[in-house]
């Protein structure tokens, strides 16, 4: 290889790797920045989610793809003051709030310009996902009729995507590397040695980079290492079914029962607070509203006649149980809701907003007795415990009175 080549070769070897960043980082500037975004969504879901969502109509109007209808700077304005928007006598402006009976806007005054630019850069990262129904697995006919089931957790997908093409935008940049190497030394062909000349008119063989040792080990270590995080991953989940979600004979929502029309969990779930079990309601205390109610808004007459039908042939409704101890353990719910004064939430997680119960905690015993350690018996007007404040009070320990102080952290409390 002739000598004055080398720092040529270096030369145009290195303007491409520039570009080639440029390149990658250009591509980086455009995919939405996940800090942003995350930060947008808190906000979103803090100020705006009582009355918007991105996809569907609520009190205000789907947000989706706003950026396209309006600038930042409309957007910004209208954010922190709508009212003074309308009042200018912007015609969009006006055209919505008549559209939405005059309902006015609460004002974000206080929204500084990157807080509104993390509000709208989610509210852009949401636009372009599908809509997302949170609704039992059968598919929910969408406003217009199509179907979809997508779920909310696509971050790590959207991680996985940009991986794959970092990675072929790479490879891409290696092959460009080679031919531009090849065809520069097939210039130099003549002043090359015999050795030289085989690697430079050498052809590409799969056949022999598979059975190359490299290759093998690599794809063995791939193997095995998928193996294990498999296996590791179903040890630390046997007998635990967090998050545990099945689909129920009858589309029932706690979302519309307790959320939407907020219904008390007391009505239907009257056990949770005078015994051990907390009960599943029976047909006739559905059959108090749904005598009259027979159509719902997600599903037509179709699954409140599921309920009406099975109460007139006195069948019983084959809920799929969802939170389960073994029997090893004693529970007690009025003890934690009447005694203890914790709330249903605590332990079952946000329920009114789900259509679908899912098992929100682990239900191992080391949340119970976790809990046990921290949370502090609930002594008010509660004369029984007047007796123990005084003897815990006089003992060495310090701070406030826990349920492990009670004993509740003995083996024999939860198991008979
Ligand atoms: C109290 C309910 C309420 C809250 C809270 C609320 N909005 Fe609104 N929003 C509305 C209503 C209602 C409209 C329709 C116009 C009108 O009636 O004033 C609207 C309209 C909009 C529009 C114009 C939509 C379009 O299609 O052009 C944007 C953008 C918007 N809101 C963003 C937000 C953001 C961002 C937040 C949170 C920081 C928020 N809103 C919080 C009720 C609300
Ligand atoms: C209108 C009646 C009704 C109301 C109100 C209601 N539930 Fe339920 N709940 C049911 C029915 C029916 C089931 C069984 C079907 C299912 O799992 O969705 C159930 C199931 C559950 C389960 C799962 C039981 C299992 O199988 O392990 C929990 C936990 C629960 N409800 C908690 C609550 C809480 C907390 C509230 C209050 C925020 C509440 N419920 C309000 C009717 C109701
Ligand atoms: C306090 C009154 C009340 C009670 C009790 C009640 N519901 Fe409902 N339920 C309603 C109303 C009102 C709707 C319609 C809500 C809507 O679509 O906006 C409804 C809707 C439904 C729907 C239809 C959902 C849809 O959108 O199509 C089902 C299924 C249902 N209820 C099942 C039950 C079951 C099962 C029970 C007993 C465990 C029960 N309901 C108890 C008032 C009640
Ligand atoms: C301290 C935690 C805790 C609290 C607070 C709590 N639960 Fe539970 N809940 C459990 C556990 C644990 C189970 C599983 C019990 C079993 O399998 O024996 C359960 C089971 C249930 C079930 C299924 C039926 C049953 O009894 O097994 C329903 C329904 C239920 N809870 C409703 C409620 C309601 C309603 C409230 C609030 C009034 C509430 N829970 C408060 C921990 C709790
Ligand atoms: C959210 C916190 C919390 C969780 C989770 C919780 N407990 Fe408790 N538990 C308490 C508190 C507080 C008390 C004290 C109640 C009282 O004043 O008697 C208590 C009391 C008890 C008692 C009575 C102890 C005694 O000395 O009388 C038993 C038994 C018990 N819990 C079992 C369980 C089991 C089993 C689980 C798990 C399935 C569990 N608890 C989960 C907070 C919790
Ligand atoms: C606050 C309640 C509580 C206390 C106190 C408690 N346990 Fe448990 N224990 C549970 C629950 C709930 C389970 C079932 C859930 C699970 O398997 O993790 C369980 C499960 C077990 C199991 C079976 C594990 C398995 O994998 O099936 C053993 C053994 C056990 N406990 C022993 C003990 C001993 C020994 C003590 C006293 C040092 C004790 N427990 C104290 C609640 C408790």
């Amino acid at each position: 290889m002739s000598k004055t080549s080398i720092p040529n070769l270096v030369s145009r070897l290195s303007l491409l790797i520039i570009l080639s960043f440029f390149f990658t980082t250009v591509r980086a500037d455009n995919a939405p920045d996940p800090g942003l975004v995350s930060q947008g969504e808190v906000l979103f879901k803090e100020n705006c989610k009582t009355c918007h969502a991105v996809h569907t109509q609520e009190v205000g109007p789907a947000l989706k793809d706003v950026t396209k209808r309006r600038d930042v700077k409309w957007l910004s304005a209208w954010i922190r003051n709508s009212s003074a928007v309308i009042a200018s006598g912007d015609k969009y402006a006006n055209d919505i709030y008549n559209k939405f009976g005059k309902s006015p806007m609460t004002s974000f005054s206080s929204f500084k310009d990157d807080e509104i630019k993390a509000v709208l850069a989610y509210i852009d990262a949401e636009s372009v996902k599908a809509p997302v129904v949170e609704g039992p697995k059968t598919p929910t006919p969408g406003p217009g009729g199509e179907t979809s089931e997508v779920k909310e957790d696509t971050t790590s997908t959207i991680i996985l995507i940009l991986v794959v093409v970092v990675l072929i935008l790479v490879l891409t940049t290696l092959i460009v590397f080679l031919s531009v190497i090849k065809r520069f030394l097939k210039d130099k062909e003549a002043t090359l040695t015999e050795a030289d000349k085989d690697l430079v008119n050498q052809k590409f063989d799969l056949v022999v980079v598979v059975k190359s040792k490299m290759f093998i080990t690599i794809v063995s270590l791939l193997f095995v290492a998928i193996a294990v995080r498999a296996c590791w991953l179903g040890a630390l989940s046997i007998g635990i079914e967090q998050n545990y979600e099945p689909v129920q004979p009858i589309a029932f929502s706690h979302k519309q029962h307790a959320g939407d029309m907020k219904i008390n969990c007391n009505y239907c779930h009257t056990g949770a607070y005078k015994s051990k079990q907390s009960n599943i309601p029976s047909l006739n205390i559905c059959m108090n509203c749904h005598t009259h109610v027979t159509e719902g808004s997600r599903f037509g007459k179709d699954e409140i006649a599921k309920v009406v039908k099975a109460y007139n042939d006195g069948t019983p409704i084959k809920w799929v149980r969802v939170h389960n101890l073994p029997d090893l353990a004693y529970f007690n719910h009025s003890q934690h809701t009447t005694v203890a004064g914790i709330e249903c939430q605590k332990c079952h997680g946000p329920i009114e907003e789900m259509e679908v119960v899912r098992q929100h905690s682990p239900l191992t015993m080391g949340w119970c007795i976790n809990c046990h350690r921290e949370t502090a018996v609930n002594s008010k007007d509660n004369a029984y415990y007047d007796r123990l404040l005084k003897v815990h009070a006089d003992s060495k320990k310090k701070g406030e009175m826990k349920a492990e102080d009670i004993g509740a952290i003995d083996c024999s409390k939860c198991h008979y």
